[in-house]
């Protein structure tokens, strides 16, 4: 397992209570130094584990896993033939799998695991979405500075916050059912049509802005036209100058996150209110929010969202290498009697060729390798 390099990024690819369930498929399992510490696990959990602490650990590894991809000093350090398996944002690192492709590595780009059933467990998109989702929550109920839920006192009612979730996935569905949980007043609003029931079922009150829902591939959105998009900030207004906090979550695959908060429409907000933009790194959904800094627009305190996952290291490792491990085991034949264990990937597997970016000196993944090489020429018939 790699030590991660990315600033910022305190997850672990590998959590010493996982590592049993490596070396019980009869791997030998190496830890670079110093891995673990900024998500809490030190080395010597990793021993105790079963793990070997070594300086040199992927360079001799034939499966290198990480969170962030490895930087292409360290890839270029890796056996031909050895395996990567990280997050690889395909569509932003070119130049990237560029390498991985010529030094003969072969990648697996945890975003790219296909959201079919079989592999749920290996969904590390949602795993981290669950931190992001609760992390977000917690967020906005510590920047505002009142209470979550209803108090009946002696001394009078206080009324609960009002939060308004816009962007009801992963991330969307736990912000909600954890405000829920501290007792807030919830309206939530997706494009996704089997949003509405997934919402009212954390408790939360479904928005209906009586718009055509936009329901993409895979159950994911389509992007909006800037005319519905235009309808749908003036529609959501109302709620949103009614809210105490409004946390984002929108997303729509390989594009920028929808704008869906202008800045005026934060400045209609109360004085003391708060906004969370989860998306602030992909473009945000609010106008004017940054990623990793807290800005004020009119009267609200604005959170941009940064590489959330990693505020909540030991958790967010957790989840995350447990779906390293079970696409490890998918593409691992286990030690026997007669023959140690091998990583062998079977590519006629779905989950294995969908996750694949590089693979003996070529990119299996054609969108990235369209975009690297052009397209390929028709066959003539
Ligand atoms: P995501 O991170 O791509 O997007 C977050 C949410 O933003 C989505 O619910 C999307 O509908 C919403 N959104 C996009 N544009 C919007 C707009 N203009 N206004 C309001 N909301 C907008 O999505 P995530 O969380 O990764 O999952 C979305 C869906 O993917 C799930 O509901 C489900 O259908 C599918 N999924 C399937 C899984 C599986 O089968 N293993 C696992 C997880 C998700």
């Amino acid at each position: 397992m790699a030590r991660e390099s990315g600033e910022g990024e305190a997850r672990v690819a590998m959590v010493p209570e996982l590592v049993g369930k490596l070396t019980g498929l009869g791997c030998e399992v190496a830890v670079e130094p110093g891995a673990g510490e900024r998500a809490e696990f030190d080395d010597a959990s990793y021993v105790d584990a079963g793990a070997a602490v070594d300086e040199r650990a992927i360079e001799e590894a034939d499966v290198v896993v990480s969170v962030q991809p490895l930087a292409t000093d360290r890839v270029r350090r890796l056996r031909e033939g050895a395996s990567t398996i990280s997050f690889l944002p395909v569509g932003s690192s070119h130049d990237l799998v560029v390498d991985l492709r010529d030094v003969g590595v072969t990648s697996f780009a945890m975003e790219l695991v296909p959201r079919i059933s079989r592999a749920q467990s290996m969904d590390a998109l949602s795993s981290q979405a669950l931190v992001s989702g609760y992390r977000c929550a917690i967020v906005a109920a510590g920047l505002l500075r009142r209470f979550f839920p209803l108090n009946m006192t002696a001394a009078g009612t206080v009324p609960p916050a009002e939060v308004v979730v816009l962007g009801a996935g992963v991330a969307g569905l736990q912000a909600i059912a954890t405000c829920k949980r501290l007792g807030a007043v919830v309206k939530a609003y997706d494009v996704r049509a089997a949003a509405a029931e997934e919402i009212r079922s954390m408790g939360a009150q479904s928005i209906d802005l009586e718009l055509d829902t936009l329901e993409g591939a895979g159950g994911y959105a389509r992007e909006m036209t800037e005319d519905r998009a235009a309808r749908q900030r003036e529609l959501l207004s109302p709620y949103i100058a009614a809210a105490d906090a409004l946390i984002t979550t929108a997303a729509v695959p390989g594009r920028q996150a929808p704008m869906l908060v202008t800045r005026e429409m934060v400045e209609q907000m109360k004085p003391g209110s708060v906004v969370v933009d989860l998306a602030a790194e992909t473009g945000g959904n609010v106008e004017g929010s940054e990623p990793g800094r807290v800005v004020r627009i009119g009267h609200a305190q604005v959170w941009g969202g940064q590489n959330v996952p990693s505020s909540m290291p030991g958790p967010a490792s957790r989840l995350y290498a447990q779906n390293v491990v079970n696409l490890v085991t998918l593409m691992t034949r286990p030690a026997s009697e007669d023959a140690p264990a091998a990583f062998t990937p079977d590519f006629d597997d779905e989950i294995v060729a969908g996750a694949c970016v590089t693979h003996d000196r070529r990119i299996l993944h054609e969108p990235t390798r369209e975009a690297i090489d052009g397209p390929t020429e028709e066959a003539t018939p």
